[in-house]
């Protein structure tokens, strides 16, 4: 059988039995030499081809036959839709946790118990300011219509420069503490990008108020605003949907970045930057401007016609590398959008939406590629809802990855397997050849 990405030249003899070995022959024909290593959990080591050839490699564009970690954070199964963090299904940390107690979670292994928790909310509350020159000096001198997210990527790594201890990564009491840093002062660096580029006056964190609760209020306090625990609970459960999600682009990015050591502040910028790509965190401000685009129900069979044509880009907020079935954070996001619609009244763009979804899932181009909708096709008419800019939708996102990027960064810099990432190349340049003078060429 070939597999769905197996190159034309490839050729697999299937020899499968019920006593088949859990281990893998490989055989280099060039030399005859054989190895046999186990395979565990579905994976074997690359190493085998290291002893097969020290200057073999595995060519494999995007990784997506590689397993670069262990990693004992997110389960994910794809084709089951499965999601859990820590063995514990996404749908009941939905339903019954919170963003911190996710964060928490995510970070330490377990779910902490009450005295556990208090701490942790008294020490990220503890952290939400940040230093007046961050706004005043730093975000302050963006140009006036300057995308947040941009500003928002910067702004962490400009974050870094206030904590010399940052570098100190061999030091736990220093990774925890940049730790709580980070994930405290996420909401506020996010409504400072916001207030700047609507010329509003920063709000400072209100400590008496929950972790998504003060968010809301700064970005949104004008006059005596309260914030609606509706909206409040809404937010929340949009950070725990988007607190993790294994070895995405974005955690990747974090992964490679960590791996030279450099500090935690730059490490998450560069994390945030990978996830700003429309292909990733971006797409749920692609998947509105689409909706908008397309304008009326009656439109969307014809953008279908274009999407399946290659000739109207792609329907944003479908597929995904991994999941081969329903995003199960979709599901969830899809239920509370119609609860935050109770509050705000529906988006417009839900009929569009709905019509979108139902009509490729009937279609055999989606069908046939196992297309369904992401966790981005339905968030963002929530945000919109409530109220956020389309510019902003993507720093919705990163405010809770950041938990999930530091998460796997402790579990990196623990691991005795990593070094340094620096993957091989295949060549495919010119060969050695002589400088060519000026007046020759
Ligand atoms: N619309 C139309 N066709 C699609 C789409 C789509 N959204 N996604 C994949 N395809 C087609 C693609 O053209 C290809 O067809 P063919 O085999 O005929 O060439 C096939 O499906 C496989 O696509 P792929 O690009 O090889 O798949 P991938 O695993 O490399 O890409 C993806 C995954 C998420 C980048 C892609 O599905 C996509 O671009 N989706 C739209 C952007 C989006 O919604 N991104 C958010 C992802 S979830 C949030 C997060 O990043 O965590």
């Amino acid at each position: 059988m070939l597999s769905g990405g197996a190159s034309p030249h490839a050729i697999i003899r299937v020899t499968s039995g019920s006593n088949v070995p859990d281990t893998i022959t490989i055989t280099d024909d060039r030399t005859g030499k054989t190895v046999t290593v186990p395979i565990t959990d579905g994976v074997f080591p690359a190493s085998a081809v290291r002893e097969l050839d020290p200057a073999l490699y595995i060519y494999d564009p995007a990784y997506m036959q590689t397993a670069a970690c262990k990693s004992a954070i997110t389960y994910l199964d794809g084709d089951a839709g499965i999601l859990r963090h820590r063995g514990y299904p996404i749908e009941q940390l939905a339903e019954h946790s919170t963003y911190l107690e996710v964060a928490y979670l995510l970070l330490n292994g377990e779910l902490p118990n009450a005295v556990q928790l208090d701490r942790w909310k008294t020490d990220v509350t503890q952290h939400t300011f940040i230093h007046e020159n961050m706004r005043k000096r730093f975000v302050d001198g963006f140009h006036y219509d300057a995308h947040p997210m941009g500003m928002f990527i910067s702004a962490v790594a400009a974050l870094g420069t206030f904590y010399n201890d940052a570098k100190n990564i061999d030091d736990k009491a220093s990774r925890d503490k940049q730790i709580l840093r980070l994930v405290a002062k996420m909401p506020t660096l996010a409504s400072m990008c916001h207030r700047f580029s609507v010329g509003l006056p920063f709000v400072y964190p209100d400590n008496d108020l929950s972790f998504p609760g003060n968010f809301l209020n700064m970005m949104w306090k004008i006059g005596d605003y309260q914030v609606d625990p509706r909206l409040e609970r809404a937010m929340d459960v949009l950070f725990i949907l988007h607190a993790d999600h294994e070895q995405n682009c974005g955690t990747t990015a974090m992964r490679v970045v960590g791996s030279s050591h450099a500090d935690p502040y730059t490490s998450c910028s560069a994390a945030a930057s990978a996830l700003g790509g429309p292909l990733h965190g971006g797409a749920n401000e692609g998947v509105v401007r689409m909706l908008a685009d397309i304008g009326h129900m009656d439109n969307v069979p014809a953008f279908i016609e274009e999407v399946k044509s290659g000739k109207g880009g792609r329907l944003m907020g479908f597929g995904h590398r991994v999941y081969k079935n329903y995003d199960p954070r979709a599901t969830i996001i899809k239920k509370a959008a119609y609860d935050v619609f109770e509050v705000t009244g529906k988006n417009p763009l839900l009929d569009i939406a709905l019509k979108l979804e139902e009509t490729a899932l009937n279609d055999e181009y989606f069908i046939s590629r196992k297309l369904y909708p992401n966790v981005d096709f339905y968030s963002g008419l929530i945000y919109q809802a409530m109220g956020f800019p389309i510019s902003m939708f993507t720093v919705l996102f990163a405010i809770p990855r950041t938990v999930g990027w530091l998460a796997h960064w402790q579990e990196l810099l623990a691991d005795k397997d990593q070094k340094i990432s620096r993957p091989r190349q295949w060549y495919s340049g010119a060969d050695a050849r002589d400088y060519v003078p000026m007046a020759s060429r």
